[in-house]
């Protein structure tokens, strides 16, 4: 019997369907292997030319990364409302501006995923768009074609014909657990892990490879109609009807309430049952059901009026302090960590996590065995909240900060004027690991084959002493070390040879001098143009520049004064900072976003470095500074973003995120 080929496609079509969106298979996968392998034999054979919306179209599609798209109308965001009393505060709002017309609310749980823009002309995925910075998006059609519950082709019947145009909105996100062993893969190939699935599914969709888009369990709910030509549909549940309909995947947990107080039973009947959903949820979101009364409300230039999301508390859980362990950083600072119990909290499994120091450890009595309280909010490092003291049984046991390193037994050094507890010896083998991995990183000069478990082996068979010994390191000495093949060696050796082109600021930045991060760095060299002329200033003449305090000052002049051997080294390495004098300063473009404003970076931007993303604002007329203050104009806030991003919200500085920064650095 020959199979016609569009009755495959269709066939295939309803088993995708069945699988990805009903979670309710019909046939076993290896017959759904054959039905797919069929269709690409037939498809190979045929002289028609494949349709876009051919089940086989979901791998390598074109990518269009990077192409900026002006939505159809803005991707605002939602309100936050924190607290009951709030929520009834939005309900006044609400019938305040609906003069006391009767209004339906719509629950939906918050999904924390990425929000996604769809369009289908005549039933066929056309376009898909990331948020950007809400007014336009970025082209990650070729992507998401590769997530199997977005249907390429919607279901049309003769009772319900497909619009003509159908634009819809909804969340793309990685199950809770399949992060897991996305991030044990990542890790093999030497690759950072996600935070957290949201992380996880962002980087997913935003990559220039659909074929990696493809490997990743991305899946999708549809929360919104955003446009329609041809459809008759008064509610947003009416709509989502429809959506399911036409074959869409609708989160199942929307419920209709007639007063606030019944939203509140919702949110409360979520918060305990929020672990055991298989993806993140962080709060529900509360919407008016009437698309007229949506209307009227309408929207301020961030938010609707109509909705509002409810979030829910910060991931908590329950762990002990198995043992406490102190680790010395790169400048000597000896910082305690907890070694937790493991746990599972907000999508990940948590093992460390810091006490700060010694001052820390006294104000909250912590002692090894207690039984802590673990918060983590989003994207932010787990933190101990709170000592379970009324758990304890007797036989926890206080911490002693140590008198001496751990690693090198120095006595170690306290002062009065800061908490920090130092290890001074400038030999110390644990502050030299350190400072390499360092100079390595991302930030600094970006030797991506030198990973701790080289650093570990070049410190302690005694290869390297300080930084510069990278630069004279053998080929055969290398060689020899555990697990360096000569593939491993001959990439090492090209990459250092390669760092050798770093900017001074990067090169600063990875001297580990204390308190000079990339902003600082930054800024140094602006003033000082080299890292030589910086080497000869006094105190006085680094704390002269705006925005760098005596504290600072004194410790790079002391630094430069204690260093002199190891910049002469560095120099004969023949780093291009050194020999080369880069005095031209970048032509400055007039007039754009960033003209005469003030910035401050803080987190991860994922993208590109602080330091890059600091030079490309200079370029555009704007300045870097890198405390908040009153003069801030804007901070821009990656993941991990802390203090910096609580005093901007304290003083009501604009936040930007790091894919609106871009998409103004893009704008000019
Ligand atoms: S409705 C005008 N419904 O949360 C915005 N959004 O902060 C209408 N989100 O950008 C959005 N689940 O990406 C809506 N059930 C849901 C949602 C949801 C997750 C995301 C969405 C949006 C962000 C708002």
């Amino acid at each position: 019997m020959t199979i016609n080929i569009h009755e495959l496609r269709d066939q295939i079509r309803y088993h995708e369907r069945k699988y990805y969106i009903d979670d309710q298979p019909e046939i076993p996968d290896a017959e759904f292997d054959k039905l797919m392998r069929q269709l690409e034999e037939l498809e190979k054979a045929s002289s028609e030319d494949i349709p876009s919306d051919s089940p086989t179209q979901r791998v390598g599609g074109g990518v269009a990364l990077g192409s900026r798209v002006p939505h159809r109308s803005p991707m605002l965001s939602l309100d936050n409302t924190f607290g009951e009393k709030a929520l009834l505060d939005f309900g006044v709002r609400v019938k305040k501006l609906l003069e006391d017309a009767p209004v339906e609310y719509v629950t939906e749980l918050k999904i924390d995923g990425l929000g996604v823009s769809l369009l289908y002309e005549d039933g066929v995925f056309v376009r898909g768009l990331t948020r950007g910075d809400g007014e336009f998006g970025e082209n990650v059609s070729g992507n998401l074609r590769t997530i199997r519950a977005i249907p390429l082709r919607l279901i049309s019947t003769e009772d319900d014909p497909v619009p003509p145009i159908l634009e819809v909105r909804g969340e793309v996100f990685i199950p809770k657990h399949r992060l897991g062993e996305i991030n044990a893969q990542r890790e093999a190939e030497g690759e950072s892990p996600f935070a957290n699935p949201r992380n996880a599914a962002a980087g997913s969709v935003r990559t220039l490879d659909s074929t990696i888009t493809a490997k990743r369990p991305l899946d999708i709910f549809i929360y919104s109609l955003n446009y329609v030509e041809g459809l008759d549909v008064a509610t947003h549940t009416e709509a989502l009807e429809k959506l399911k309909q036409f074959g869409f995947k609708c989160n199942p947990h929307t419920e209709l309430h007639n007063t606030l107080e019944d939203v509140i039973i919702y949110y409360n009947q979520w918060v305990p049952k929020r672990e055991a959903i298989p993806y993140e949820v962080d709060g529900i979101v509360v919407k008016v059901n009437d698309f007229a009364q949506q209307n009227e409300l309408g929207s301020t230039a961030k938010s609707p009026r109509w909705a509002t999301s409810y979030k829910f508390p910060a991931h908590q859980t329950m762990t002990k302090i198995e043992k406490i362990e102190v680790q010395v950083g790169r400048t000597g600072v000896l910082t305690p960590v907890a070694i937790l119990e493991p746990v599972k909290l907000a999508g990940a499994t948590i093992t460390h996590a810091t006490l700060h120091n010694e001052q820390e450890i006294l104000n909250k009595d912590v002692r090894i065995g207690d039984t802590i309280i673990l918060e983590r909010a989003g994207d932010v490092i787990p933190k101990i909240i709170d000592v379970l003291k009324e758990k304890r049984k007797g036989d926890e046991v206080a911490f002693r900060f140590p008198d001496l390193c751990p690693t090198c037994n120095t006595p170690v050094q306290r002062s009065d004027a800061e908490v920090a507890v130092r290890c001074v010896n400038a030999g110390c083998s644990a502050q030299l690991k350190r400072r390499i991995a360092h100079f390595a990183s991302r930030n600094a000069l970006e030797i991506e084959g030198l990973g701790p478990a080289t650093v570990n082996q070049l410190v302690n068979n005694n290869l390297v002493q300080d930084v510069a010994d990278l630069y004279t390191l053998k080929v055969e000495e290398v060689g020899k070390l555990e697990r360096m093949g000569p593939g491993l060696t001959h990439n090492l050796f090209h990459q250092i040879e390669h760092s050798k082109q770093a900017s001074a600021a990067r090169v600063l930045v990875g001297l580990s001098i204390f308190h000079v991060g990339e902003t600082i760095a930054e800024q140094l060299i602006d003033h000082f143009l080299s890292i030589e002329s910086l080497s000869q200033a006094e105190a006085e003449a680094i704390a002269a520049i705006p925005g760098i305090g005596p504290q600072i000052a004194e410790s790079v002049a002391s630094f430069f004064s204690q260093n002199r051997p190891l910049i002469e080294k560095l120099k004969a390495a023949g780093l291009r900072c050194f020999t080369e004098q880069v005095v031209k300063k970048p032509k400055v473009l007039e007039d754009t976003f960033f003209s005469d404003k003030t910035f401050v970076i803080t987190g991860n931007l994922t993208e590109m470095t602080r330091t890059e993303a600091s030079t490309q604002i200079k370029t555009r007329g704007g300045k870097v500074t890198s405390s908040v203050s009153n003069k801030t104009d804007f901070l821009i806030a990656g993941e991990g973003a802390g203090s910096k991003y609580n005093k901007a919200v304290e003083l009501g500085v604009p936040i930007l995120t790091p894919e609106t920064f871009f998409e103004h650095l893009k704008a000019n």
